[in-house]
């Protein structure tokens, strides 16, 4: 079950932008539910995000878009000790908010692009598939998805036994990277439980195993 805190005193609506039709909400849901990853599909989104790296940062670092990221970590219970992973890091819109207050702070991404334009101030910065990634299994605290696709099982298997998931969309359901704070709880293996609240145009939620 995931309870619902209140909105944060920011909270706005997201300008209309990528409804249930658009491709790549539809990719996210796939991707979750259906095992919907391929090496086509992973060049394939290299590349697109290759070709948006440079120009990614100067969009996606506003303020109001990060305040989920910031309330996450006032409101979401998050143990900010030990070690964070990022997946989907891009150019490190969120690892920036993120980077001061966290003990260890690992930035992933597929997109070397991504990850070599715009701010990214993560401790270590790996270029790796999510869906395979380059980590024990149990190895790591937080794991944090910010509009990144869910590969609920590499989350299942790196995190530690009281490990928690941070997911974040920050234009809450017009982002195109979206799913509902419950559908990540049940895309996830096994019991899950967290808490979510909207924040500036977007949500948040945390979830740790039941
Ligand atoms: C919508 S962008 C979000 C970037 C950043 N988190 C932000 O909010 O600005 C999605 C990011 O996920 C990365 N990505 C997509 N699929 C991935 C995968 N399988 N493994 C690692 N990164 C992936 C893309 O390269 C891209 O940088």
């Amino acid at each position: 079950m995931v309870s619902v805190l209140a909105p944060a005193d920011d909270a706005t609506e997201p300008t209309s932008f990528a409804g249930p039709d658009h491709p790549i909400r539809k990719a996210t849901r796939q991707i979750a539910f259906d095992g919907g990853w391929s090496r086509e599909r992973a060049v394939k989104v290299g590349e697109l995000f290759d070709s948006l790296s440079g120009e990614w940062h100067t969009d996606h670092s506003d303020p109001v878009r990060l305040s989920p990221v910031r309330d996450a970590l006032t409101r979401g219970e998050l143990d900010t000790s030990g070690l964070w992973v990022e997946l989907g890091a891009g150019t490190g819109a969120g690892t920036e908010v993120l980077k001061p207050q966290v003990d260890t702070l690992l930035a992933m991404d597929l997109s070397w692009g991504m990850l070599n334009n715009g701010a990214n101030v993560a401790t270590s910065k790996v270029q790796a598939d999510s869906s395979a990634l380059p980590l024990e299994a149990s190895s790591v605290d937080v794991v944090v998805c910010v509009n990144m696709f869910l590969f609920p099982d590499e989350v299942d298997r790196v995190l530690k036994p009281a490990g928690q998931l941070l997911w974040v969309n920050t234009m809450g359901d017009q982002t195109p990277i979206h799913l509902p704070a419950d559908d990540v709880a049940k895309a996830l293996p096994g019991e899950w439980e967290g808490i979510t609240a909207h924040a500036g145009t977007g949500f948040w939620a945390v979830y740790h195993r039941a």
